[in-house]
């Protein structure tokens, strides 16, 4: 008899997500027989067993489809909710594991998502977690599926802005998510050619910001782009972009217009390197499972797969080095960060 896991997508949802459930379950029933089954909504799926049964038919056309066929949430089993009943869903979750007869959860998301995964593995069961976000901030590999969309798509974004701020000699503030890191800003602002980009990890000082933008316009530049990550340093109630198009109205005499990209960087269909990053994970996933070696997150490092404790992962997160070497050849070439 082969081994029998589930499958679960956690977390904010990214493109890509599908192409890895389709990973782990094609080859595991494939490769080595296993029996596949998928929770619904994440992790209340498991605490309330809920299911569906995922064969080859119910595996094959969605690769390329965005959000997940599963569907997600963000239920934390090892948090009780302020006002919340208490109810013991790690308990639930060990008694569905068990009248399943799982030897095996794969849980698919981010950083919440593989602390959640490492308590699980600690209450006994056996679990394998794939990291997936837009953010790209899961501690412990490279490069996360979902990001590499995101960054298309906010590359897209910024390029179509180049033409309206220059007709209109405006500055251009656009905001795109991350969380606390500014993985997709850095690297939107860099493949769109952003004048300005503005990351958690580097502080940023206002002065500054509105000094080089008029700079530019007394030079004979008829735009500039700003590209800030939503967890920039700001008061909190207001946005990144609000703030920033805010203190530009303020403290220069250039007009200045807010775009807040949201969630059409996380819905659609991933990219092609989502599509092979999301696949490779998936497959190695269910190898793992296959070799009986659970506890543990895929990763990749230099293009190679491997395979990481869960213990070593879950409370950390991958933020951007503010010497990371993208950031010292944009300076070299006069982008600004805000700091100096
Ligand atoms: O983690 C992915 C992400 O899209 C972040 O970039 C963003 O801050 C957050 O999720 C939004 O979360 P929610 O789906 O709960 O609004």
């Amino acid at each position: 008899m082969g081994k029998k896991i589930a499958i679960l997508t956690a977390g904010g949802d990214c493109p890509g997500l599908n192409a890895a459930i389709r990973g782990v379950g094609k080859t595991a029933i494939v490769n080595h027989g296993m029996t596949v089954i998928g929770f619904t909504a994440g992790f209340s799926g498991l605490i309330r067993k809920e299911y569906v049964e995922l064969d080859e038919t119910k595996l094959s056309g969605i690769l390329t489809l965005g959000g997940t066929i599963l569907g997600t949430s963000r239920e934390k089993p090892f948090k009780i909710e302020k006002g919340e009943a208490f109810n013991d869903k790690p308990g639930l979750i060990k008694k569905n594991y068990e009248d399943l007869g799982l030897d095996c959860i794969v849980c698919i998301g981010g950083n919440g998502s593989m602390k959640t995964a490492h308590l699980l593995s600690e209450e006994g069961l056996n679990v394998i977690g794939i990291p997936k976000t837009i953010d790209n901030d899961v501690f412990g590999t490279e490069i996360t599926f979902g990001f590499d969309s995101a960054v298309e798509i906010a590359t897209e974004a910024i390029d179509r802005l180049h033409s309206t701020a220059n007709s209109h000699q405006r500055a251009m503030v656009i905001e795109v998510m991350g969380h606390n890191a500014g993985w997709i800003a850095l690297y939107a602002g860099m493949a769109g050619g952003g004048d300005i980009i503005l990351i958690p990890e580097i502080g940023y000082n206002i002065n500054k910001v509105c000094r080089e933008i008029e700079d530019r316009f007394s030079k004979g530049k008829n735009s500039a782009i700003v590209v800030v990550a939503e967890g920039i340093q700001k008061p909190d109630n207001i946005s990144a972009a609000s703030y920033i198009v805010e203190k530009i109205q303020q403290l220069t005499s250039i007009e200045a217009r807010e775009t807040r990209l949201g969630y059409v960087q996380r819905g659609g269909s991933p990219s092609a390197m989502d599509r092979i990053l999301a696949t490779r994970y998936g497959a190695y996933a269910a190898e793992l499972i296959a070799k009986g070696e659970y506890g543990q997150m895929v990763a990749v490092h230099g293009g190679v797969l491997s395979a990481i404790p869960l213990e070593e992962v879950g409370g950390k997160l991958s933020l951007v080095d503010p010497n990371h070497p993208l950031i010292t050849k944009a300076r070299n070439m006069g982008v600004l960060f805000g700091d100096e």
